[in-house]
């Protein structure tokens, strides 16, 4: 099969947006609108990928960068046919089809693009317009047909007429065409309108009266929204969540209560995992298969092993959980944090860049911060590692089978050798040798009959 081109088109700022961030860049799922578009074209393995930046064009070079890109600037927004222009001499020397698409339609697949593809190659026709039936057009250039049906050009809102503006056929913006027509078509464009500026949908006419021009509108108008205000970026934010989330269910994850909950693009599903209500799973976040995780979880950069319990309220952010766990309520994983198989994470407890062993308990209302804990490790509530003296981090090294009473604190650097045993209520300051008690409390006396006596005094 002969390979197409695509160019995308993300140079402008996206002044409905109201914004001093590209549109483009915008966040839908967990990742900038152009990331979206550009996964889908991906997958169709392009011959050249080339996309025009302008506005904050470093900004979106450097969050998108990839050596698959070839990067075109257009420095003055001039319109769209303006934009194409500026990619002629990168997208010279190539033949075939081109795919031209808006950056600003996140929600577009590779099996969307495939399909405009393929009906263009079937018709034969030098152009090929996607278009949508919409229920809103306001803002999208609108489909003026004849009589016949057919195609007659692409009217701009700003520069249609009451008539033309109730037809709810749109322009989508992707168009699929010959290579070789491409810089004539291009070099044509006028810019006598409403906006003055050089509009791609002029090439419409051109292509008419050199062979035709075939539209297809594709059923999915949903699919297919672009974004042009933060009103429709929440709209296909909806959109995107209740796909992805379908998807995951097919795939054998429950969700108890769908709509409550936000799952981020990349984000992995094991089977027969149970998500309940309200749940955010973030970016770079994988959850295994068997896992549960409660209402009101935050989970994201972190890989979560199969078959582990996360009750409600946990934050985690940057860690690493193994098979089985029990995390929270209420537990707070910051970055840098392993757990190993079977830990347990209890209520009000906040780790920091640790590994935790195989087994280990920390169950309740403790801060552990750059520590190393071993397996099999059982520390009692209230439990702080000092790990900062005001200028420096100190690391605290707990070894295996430790029993750590209640209401400790470790004075880091610090180390406790395997088998030990930390007596409630002490402060340890020095190094612990394995197997023996430390024990470090102020003796326990008792004044006879205070109660009376301050009875009297009072
Ligand atoms: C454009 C189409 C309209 C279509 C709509 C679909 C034209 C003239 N109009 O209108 O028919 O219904 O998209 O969303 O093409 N861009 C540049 N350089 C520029 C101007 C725009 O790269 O100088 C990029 C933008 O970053 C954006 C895309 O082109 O990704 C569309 O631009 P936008 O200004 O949003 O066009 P619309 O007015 O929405
Ligand atoms: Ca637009």
């Amino acid at each position: 099969m002969n390979r197409c081109s695509v160019l995308v088109l993300a140079a402008g700022q996206g002044t409905r947006m109201r914004s001093r961030l590209p549109k483009v860049l915008h966040s839908l799922a967990g990742r900038p609108l152009l990331w979206h578009i550009l996964q889908a074209v991906r997958g169709l393995h392009p011959e050249r990928l080339a996309v025009v930046t302008g506005f904050g064009a470093e900004a979106v070079e450097h969050v998108l960068a990839s050596p698959d890109i070839h990067w075109v600037r257009q420095y003055e927004r001039k319109g769209t046919g303006h934009a194409v222009q500026c990619a002629l001499p990168a997208l010279h020397g190539l033949r075939g089809d081109l795919l031209i698409l808006n950056g600003d339609h996140p929600l577009v697949t590779t099996a969307i693009l495939d399909s405009l593809l393929q009906h263009h190659r079937s018709h034969g026709m030098p152009l090929t317009v996607l278009s949508m039936l919409v229920d809103n057009p306001s803002g999208y250039g609108r489909v003026m047909r004849d009589d016949a049906g057919r195609l007659l050009r692409i009217v701009e809102e700003k520069d249609a007429s009451e008539e033309e503006r109730a037809i709810r056929e749109v322009n989508t913006g992707f168009y699929c065409l010959s290579l070789d027509r491409l810089s004539d078509w291009i070099g044509a464009i006028g810019n006598q309108n409403a906006q003055n500026e050089y509009y791609l949908t002029d090439i419409v006419p051109m292509a008419k009266a050199e062979g035709g021009v075939e539209v297809w509108m594709c059923p999915d108008a949903e699919g297919l929204a672009g974004v042009n205000d933060r009103a429709q970026l929440a709209e296909l934010e909806r959109v995107f969540r209740d796909r992805r989330i379908a998807e995951w269910m097919s795939r054998g994850v429950t969700f108890v209560d769908p709509s409550s909950c936000w799952v981020a693009a990349d984000v992995q599903i094991g089977m027969d995992t149970v998500i309940e209500s309200q749940v955010m799973l973030g970016p770079g976040t994988v959850v295994g298969e068997g896992c549960q995780i409660g209402p009101f979880c935050h989970i994201q950069e972190s890989v979560i092993g199969p078959d582990c319990r996360i009750l409600p309220f946990c934050h985690l952010e940057g860690t690493e959980v193994e098979a089985e766990c029990t995390l929270g309520p209420y537990a707070r994983l910051r970055p840098g944090v392993r757990l190993a198989r079977k830990v347990r994470v209890g209520n009000f407890c906040e780790i920091k860049k640790s590994t935790i062993g195989a087994g280990s308990k920390i169950s309740h209302l403790s801060y552990i911060g750059d520590a190393q804990v071993g397996s099999g490790v059982n520390v009692g509530a209230g439990t702080i590692t000092c790990n900062y003296d005001g200028v420096h981090k100190h690391r605290t090294v707990i070894g295996d089978h430790v029993f750590v009473g209640s209401d400790v604190q470790f004075v880091a650097p610090v180390q406790v050798g395997p088998g030990a045993t930390i007596g409630a209520g002490t402060t340890v300051t020095k190094d612990v040798p394995a197997d023996s008690l430390a024990i470090s409390r102020a003796h326990q006396t008792h004044v006879m009959n205070w109660a009376e006596k301050r009875k009297v005094r009072s």
